[in-house]
């Protein structure tokens, strides 16, 4: 209405006066001209050539593309993050983190995650918080503590264990020192007599029941530490009836066996040293499954996964060996034998008649607040891309490995990046998120909730999780576990970094990378050989929750000279700075080169235009597993009428598709923001593809199909775990007519998440297969 009635006045005002008229025609004159100016340049610009993507679909002017926005990586950057890492700072972080004990939901942890913040804030970093969960971990009775002991026929102690482990340099001379104890073992007071089981695993089981008439029901159960997850232990023994278990640490499994040097003149755990751990084998709070431990989250009454029901404490070989020396029975095989100067018997009495042991346990669950402190640098053209880096910051006590040579490396690498953001220099393309986790030792406790809380953010944004638990545990080469998608960072960036070892580079190996190779050769493919991670730290959750591409590396010992199932001072008191600083790393140069390492790979990720994830090497991996899976259990699929022909074609399908994607991305125009935007999006969603909400067979929370350990051993990882265990239940003769339906409805999933691989990688308008 407004516009009608105002050119009707137009028209009365145009008959006015010719003076009028000159101004119009003018007016006119000037407009037609800029009409026709701008139409040129319209014309020009919408014409050229280079402003249509590569593949003539899209009509981005991209004259109008800022350059920050497609620019690829600065390669300055990486060498003055590489450079930039000091040893003397890593070694000042280490003293910092270990001057005090800091278990997971005490006093002393939650002191180490303010410093940590404000650290981060000196940083420079954007945003920084110490958020808080409400969790159910657990803790021996200060005022009446643990212990094992062996007593006569009247009752009397012939050798009780020692409450706590002696102090052997001033160091550990620490208020809060927590004694040796296995979390979550209920409380208790047993006596019994002891069968010694070997490693406690399945197989162990089997092999007594095959060759001795001995049961463990009624009996407690003595296992060395090794092979398997405690937890997994335990649960064998309670599953046969025992009443108690007690674990210890064997010399042969965490010594050269020649125990005359031990801690503090060497790093090998001394007699009185004992492995403290969670025999709990779910993960993250038990009381909130699958849901964040926050102030409103329904809480269950009981645990929903298994607890251990039977009392268990560990001890060190100093006392094991007392007990063994008074154990009757036959000697055990050769393969059961440890280390200890002594003669290994099964026991299921003692030598001497009426003779027991006892376990004496107090520990409590206790509901606690623990903390995650998490740092962030906002990413300069896409924060919304999330590279995320982290280790746990609780240990069993001072930590000075487990978890503080990581934690202390990755303080270094913060310091680093948030010098050059703070500076000006740089800030990263995406995000980079920096992760302090609270409660790891009681089982993933710190990062499980953090996952679970923010996991629909996760899902969309992150684009890996970086993962550095131990830093140094060994001087001989560096060893990765890691996804597949994570391989070509992580080769890029130790081909970078110097070898640490004078020695080596003499030798000709000057890297990292070249001395891993040498180490553990991955000879199929001509590079170091990654291992598929297990259970052990907090990148499972990201793994089995998300599908992120994760990855753990550390420096570690030469194992084929010692054969460890762990590093010699694992979860003792006597994981010192003392220890790092005089033995395992002497000027910590092992610990920066582990934090050069780590900061490329972030840099990488965060940096590059193209997120560096080769798509190549998720199909060999995916090959790799359908062979072995394949040659394993080709008989019992062909029985069962199941085509094995058809996921070695769906994995050739899919191998296929990722030679097409590679081929599209290297002649992708990447002046396109939107292409880029397009690509890295299907690299993210690759792996995501894996992750199904209902969880494999039986266990509803590891939802990644390829990747998530094996259901028999927490530890170690395993390629198609819910295929592999229904067909080792299958052959083992378990449970099988409803494991052959498992193993039907679950290979199909498995072809299907396959083919969803294929269908993510190509052309986004032709991802709709037709067959
Ligand atoms: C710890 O043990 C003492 C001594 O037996 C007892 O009085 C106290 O109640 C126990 N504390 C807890 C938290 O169970
Ligand atoms: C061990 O003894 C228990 C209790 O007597 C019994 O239920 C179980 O079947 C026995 N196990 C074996 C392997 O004989
Ligand atoms: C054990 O080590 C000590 C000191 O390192 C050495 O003197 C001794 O010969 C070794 N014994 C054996 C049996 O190797
Ligand atoms: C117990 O501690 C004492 C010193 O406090 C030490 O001499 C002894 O070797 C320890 N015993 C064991 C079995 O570790
Ligand atoms: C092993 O124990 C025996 C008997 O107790 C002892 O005579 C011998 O010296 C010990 N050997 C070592 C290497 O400690
Ligand atoms: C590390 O290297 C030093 C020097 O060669 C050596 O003395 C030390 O025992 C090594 N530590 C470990 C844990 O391998
Ligand atoms: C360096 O490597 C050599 C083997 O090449 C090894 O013997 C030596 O112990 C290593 N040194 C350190 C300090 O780790
Ligand atoms: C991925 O790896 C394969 C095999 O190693 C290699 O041929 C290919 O060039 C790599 N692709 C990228 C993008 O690095
Ligand atoms: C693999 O791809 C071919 C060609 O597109 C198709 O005919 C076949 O059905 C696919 N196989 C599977 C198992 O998806």
């Amino acid at each position: 209405m407004e516009e009608f009635r105002s050119s009707t006045e137009d028209i009365y005002t145009r008959r006015r006066s010719s003076r009028d008229r000159r101004c119009l025609i003018i007016t006119i004159v000037v407009v037609v001209i800029a009409t026709f100016i701008i139409g040129i340049l319209i014309g020009r610009y919408a014409a050229c050539p280079d402003a249509k993507s590569a593949d003539g679909k899209t009509g981005l002017y991209l004259k109008d593309v800022p350059d920050r926005l497609v620019k690829d990586a600065d390669p300055e950057i990486e060498s003055l993050l590489i450079n930039g890492m000091k040893e003397e700072n890593v070694r000042a972080n280490l003293k910092m983190l270990t001057e005090k004990p800091h278990l997971g939901g005490t006093e002393g942890n939650y002191e180490l995650g303010r410093k940590l913040k404000t650290f981060w804030e000196d940083a420079g970093f954007d945003h920084v918080t110490l958020a808080p969960y409400k969790v159910l971990l657990s803790y021996p009775n200060m005022s009446n503590l643990n212990f094992v002991e062996l007593l006569d026929e009247n009752g009397a102690t012939i050798y009780k264990s020692n409450l706590t482990e002696p102090i052997l340099t001033p160091e550990e001379d620490k208020p809060d020192v927590v004694p040796p104890f296995n979390a979550y073992s209920p409380q208790g007071d047993i006596k019994g007599d002891l069968v010694y089981m070997n490693y406690g695993r399945h197989e162990d089981y089997q092999y007594l029941e095959s060759h001795t008439n001995i049961n463990v029901s009624g009996k407690i159960v003595l296992a060395r530490y090794g092979k398997i997850f405690r937890g997994d232990k335990v649960k064998q023994a309670e599953r046969r009836g025992a009443i108690g278990v007690i674990l210890f640490s064997d010399p042969a499994d965490i010594t050269t066996g020649n125990v005359s040097k031990v801690y503090p003149d060497d790093w090998w755990l001394p007699p009185s040293g004992a492995q403290r751990g969670s025999i709990y084998i779910g993960v993250g709070d038990p009381l909130t499954p699958g849901y964040p431990a926050i102030e409103t989250a329904y809480r269950k009454k009981d645990p929903e996964e298994w607890m251990p029901g039977i009392p268990c404490h560990p001890i060190g070989y100093g006392i094991a060996i007392h007990l063994m020396n008074a154990m009757g029975g036959d000697e055990v095989p050769i393969s059961w034998r440890g280390k200890m100067n002594t003669t290994y018997r099964y026991g299921d009495g003692f030598q001497k008649p009426g003779w027991k042991a006892r376990i004496f346990v107090s520990t409590k669950d206790t509901s606690v607040t623990t903390y995650n402190a998490i740092g962030v640098i906002r990413g300069s053209v896409e924060p919304d891309r999330y590279v995320l880096v982290g280790n746990h910051r609780d240990a069993w006590v001072f930590g000075a490995l487990d978890p503080s040579s990581g934690t202390a490396v990755m303080m270094e690498m913060s310091r680093v990046m948030g010098e050059l953001v703070k500076s000006g220099r740089w800030r990263p393309r995406r995000s980079i998120i920096f992760c302090s986790w609270g409660a790891e030792e009681y089982g993933l406790v710190g990062s499980i909730e953090w996952v679970e809380h923010y996991s629909k953010a996760l899902a969309a944004r992150a684009v890996a999780y970086l993962n550095v638990d131990i830093a140094v545990q060994g001087n001989s080469s560096l060893r990765a576990l890691g996804t597949p998608l994570i391989y070509r960072s992580l080769y890029e960036a130790t081909k970078k970094v110097p070898n640490p070892n004078d020695t080596e580079v003499a030798a000709g190996r000057k890297t990292v990378y070249d001395t891993w190779m040498k180490t553990y050769p991955w000879k199929k493919y001509d590079r170091p050989k990654v291992t598929l991670p297990g259970s052990g730290s907090d990148y499972a959750p990201f793994r089995d929750r998300i599908g992120i591409p994760c990855v753990d590396i550390r420096y570690t010992w030469d194992s084929s000279v010692y054969q460890l199932s762990a590093y010699p001072m694992y979860h003792s008191v006597y994981e010192t700075f003392y220890l790092v600083d005089n033995i395992m790393d002497i000027g910590f140069k092992y610990h920066t080169s582990v934090g050069r390492v780590w900061v490329d790979i972030a840099r990488n990720l965060a940096d590059s235009l193209i997120i560096p994830f080769n798509v190549s090497d998720y199909s060999d991996t995916l090959q790799d597993m359908t062979d072995s899976l394949i040659s394993k259990f080709e008989q019992i699929l062909t029985d069962n009428d199941i085509n094995p022909d058809l996921l070695r074609q769906v994995v050739a399908n899919f191998t296929e598709a990722t030679h097409v994607f590679e081929k599209y991305v290297q002649e992708a125009n990447k002046n396109d923001p939107y292409v880029i935007r397009k690509i890295n999006d299907q690299l993210m969603s690759l792996e995501r593809v894996f992750i199904e909400p209902t969880g494999l067979p039986g266990r509803k929370y590891k939802r990644n199909m390829v990747f998530t350990e094996s259901s028999l051993d927490s530890y170690s990882g395993s390629g198609f775990p819910g295929l592999s265990d229904a067909l080792t239940n299958i052959k083992e003769n378990k449970d099988v007519e409803n494991q052959i339906e498992i193993l039907k409805k679950h290979y199909s999933v498995i072809l299907y998440c396959i083919q969803s691989a294929s269908s993510i990688l190509r052309e986004v308008d032709n991802f709709i297969v037709d067959y």
